[in-house]
């Protein structure tokens, strides 16, 4: 400043001064704005470290997926090619796209700009893991934004069923169906197939004349038969596209001789074109379903929700599949008894597919909190006597489930380094996560708690979130304004500490109490089967009844209830399985083609895996086992061969 005026130093230090306050302000500001923009929406720009795939999301994140493949039922193959647009990171130039791949016959690789052409470019597939599949490792020059992957499926693809026309309704068409969660999304489509990497996707797909496509996407057809409408020509092309984004494990597709029917404007369900009304009726109750689950915790943020009923060989009772939930033709039992399955697959729309488990150890976050609005729904549209006796029946499946793992699985935050996700997989996290949200319900007061879960949902609209961050925000939302729930709920034990804390209020449902008598009473010859008949009890009821007697509860008995209550043709798949599992202790073999009937057909793993396991306890029954699994195989999906494979074939070699 040397030589300057008086004045002029002044108006400069005024200035500066001027700049700097400014600046002062601006930059606090800009502060405000990103911690209060950090508070409402965290974005998470970096996706955690996932055990459970080779994706390197950190550095080059595949943002959204452009699928263009044909249907081959001959080959059992998918044939095409996925074209993926990818953002780099900044110190990320250079660096390789990997994605996830498994059994994928890679058969050319381009990457090109934005607008530009496609060039060939450099890739490697790594060494194949048991569990993971083998990383694709990409050379995609730094200025390229989108990748082409032209590949193939195995026929072996463990997401993909293929199914003969015999194992359908219509006994005339092929059927495939995909199951991507938990990790088999990568069998299908090459990508970074981990819950924390989220994308949206278009999909042009290819399928014989005759047959339609349906995926988790918009652009389903809504036909009244295959044939009679002929969608889009007769031509077997379709096309998808899901404008928000999803975790890869939520892309889904099935082809087959399908049928629509609507159930009020937003609803509806798919399935064979002979069996669809059967479908429309059982689940008429949708859009009430959908309106109680708005009103609990807020809109409904995917359009339409239509349900497509399988084959029985799905191996789920249902999957969340968003826009297109993907159930099992055993939930309909005719009276609407399953239904609550349903109410499931609904929740995980906010639970799951707007919120979603950034790892599979985080897979709580998705069950537990769908199992709690499971609950909540059935409540709001059937009332608190079913709720209550199927919060009941959940409690008794946590009790089998805590005593059958060991401590280290016994926490909702699990532990799942080296193991596939899917092994011995049990409802822990569905019931336990459940009950420690109704723990805090109960807390919290019921106003209060799902104010708190419409704040959660909406804070974590489509993002993928762990187990911390549930906390923090528990931390943040609940806990801190009202101090005496910390003291009433222990977080962290529930979270991660074996088994369930001693101080949990357990769910009660007089009915069962009721029933529960009931059963002593003609256990003890107090009362009479006509008696017991006089009761009317709901499915429920009689499926508590049934696990109320005793495990040596004899033929006779047996002999007694079935000819009154027709249990061994009973069209409840959850009746059946308590029956058959009551039967083959006690050697009831009224059962006996029944029990073959539903092994041979069913393919949910939670009803087929108990039923080998009972069976195998004696060496005879293992023998008939073996029988009967050397003939049903075949009709298996993947996961459940690979289940039942390591039960009745452990001695032997595992054949494919
Ligand atoms: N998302 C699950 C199914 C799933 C979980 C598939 C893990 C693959 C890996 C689905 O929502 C579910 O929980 N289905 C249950 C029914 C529900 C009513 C408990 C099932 O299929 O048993
Ligand atoms: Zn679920």
């Amino acid at each position: 400043m040397v030589g300057m005026g008086t004045n002029k130093r002044l108006i400069a230090i005024l200035r500066a001064a001027l700049v700097l306050s400014a600046a002062l302000v601006l930059s606090a500001v800009l502060l405000t704005a990103s911690v209060s923009a950090a508070q409402d929406k965290p974005l998470r720009l970096e996706p955690v470290k996932d055990a459970h795939s080779y994706g390197n999301p950190q550095q080059v994140r595949v943002k959204h997926v452009f699928l263009e493949l044909t249907v081959d039922f001959a080959k059992k193959q998918l044939l095409g090619a996925a074209t993926l647009n990818i953002e780099r990171a900044q110190d990320a130039a250079s660096a390789p796209l990997i994605v996830d791949t498994e059994k994928l016959k890679i058969t050319r690789i381009e990457a090109a700009k934005a607008k530009g052409e496609f060039h060939q470019v450099e890739y490697a597939l790594g060494k194949a893991d048991p569990i993971l599949g083998a990383p694709l490792t990409i050379q995609v020059p730094e200025e390229a934004s989108r990748v082409r992957i032209s590949y193939a499926t195995s026929p072996e693809a463990s997401a993909l069923q293929w199914l003969s026309p015999a194992q359908t309704a219509g006994k005339k068409h092929p059927y495939l169906f995909t199951q991507s969660e938990a990790i088999h999304g990568r069998s299908w489509i090459p990508l970074q197939d981990s819950p924390s990497v989220r994308v949206t996707y278009n999909a042009t797909i290819h399928t014989p004349k005759d047959l339609v496509a349906l995926m988790s996407a918009e652009g389903n057809p809504q036909m009244r038969g295959a044939k009679s409408s002929s969608p889009n020509n007769g031509r077997g092309e379709y096309h998808f596209r899901m404008t928000t984004p999803v975790p890869s494990y939520l892309i889904a597709l099935a082809v087959g001789d399908l049928a629509f029917r609507a159930i009020g404007g937003r609803a509806g369900v798919y399935d064979e074109p002979s069996v669809v009304d059967r479908d429309a009726k059982e689940l008429e109750d949708l859009e009430q379903m959908i309106s109680a689950t708005e009103k609990l915790y807020g809109p409904y943020r995917w359009g339409r929700y239509d349900v497509l009923v399988l084959p029985p060989s799905f191996p789920y009772g249902g999957m969340e599949n968003p826009r297109l939930t993907f159930a099992s033709p055993t939930i309909i039992a005719g009276d609407k008894s399953l239904v609550s399955v349903i109410s499931h697959e609904l929740a995980h729309s906010w639970s799951g597919n707007l919120v979603t488990n950034a790892t599979w150890s985080d897979f709580w976050l998705n069950e537990g909190f769908t199992t709690y609005i499971e609950r909540r729904i059935v409540e709001a549209v059937y009332g608190k006597k079913m709720a209550e006796m199927q919060a009941v029946l959940g409690r008794q499946v946590l009790t089998r489930d805590v005593s059958a793992l060991q401590p280290k699985d016994q926490v909702l935050h699990v532990d799942l380094n080296g193991r596939d996700p899917d092994d011995g997989s049990t409802e822990l996290p569905y019931e336990k996560g459940m009950l420690f949200l109704r723990q805090l319900e109960l807390a919290a007061g019921r106003e209060r708690f799902d104010q708190f879960l419409r704040g959660y949902f909406e804070h974590f609209a489509f993002q993928s979130i762990t187990s911390k961050d549930f906390e923090n925000y528990l931390d943040a939302h609940l806990l801190k304004q009202e101090p005496e729930i910390a003291k009433k709920v222990d977080v962290h034990a529930w979270i991660y500490e074996p088994g369930v804390p001693k101080d949990v209020i357990e769910p009660q449902s007089e009915a069962f109490a009721r029933v529960q008598e009931a059963a002593s009473a003609w256990m003890n010859g107090k009362m009479s089967v006509a008696q017991l008949a006089a009761k009317q009890w709901s499915a429920q009821e009689w499926l508590h009844f049934l696990k109320a007697l005793p495990q040596d509860v004899g033929q006779l008995r047996m002999t007694q209830l079935d000819k009154q209550f027709h249990f061994t043709q009973s069209g409840n798949i959850e009746i059946t399985e308590v029956w058959l599992l009551l039967a083959i202790p006690n050697g009831y073999r009224a059962v006996d083609e029944k029990l073959e009937q539903v092994l041979m057909t069913v393919g949910r793993r939670k009803i087929i895996k108990p039923l080998y396991e009972a069976l195998a306890k004696t060496p005879e029954g293992k023998k008939r086992a073996q029988a009967i699994y050397e003939r049903a195989r075949p009709g298996y999906h993947p996961v459940l061969q690979k289940e039942v494979d390591m039960m009745l074939r452990s001695s032997t070699a595992v054949q494919h």
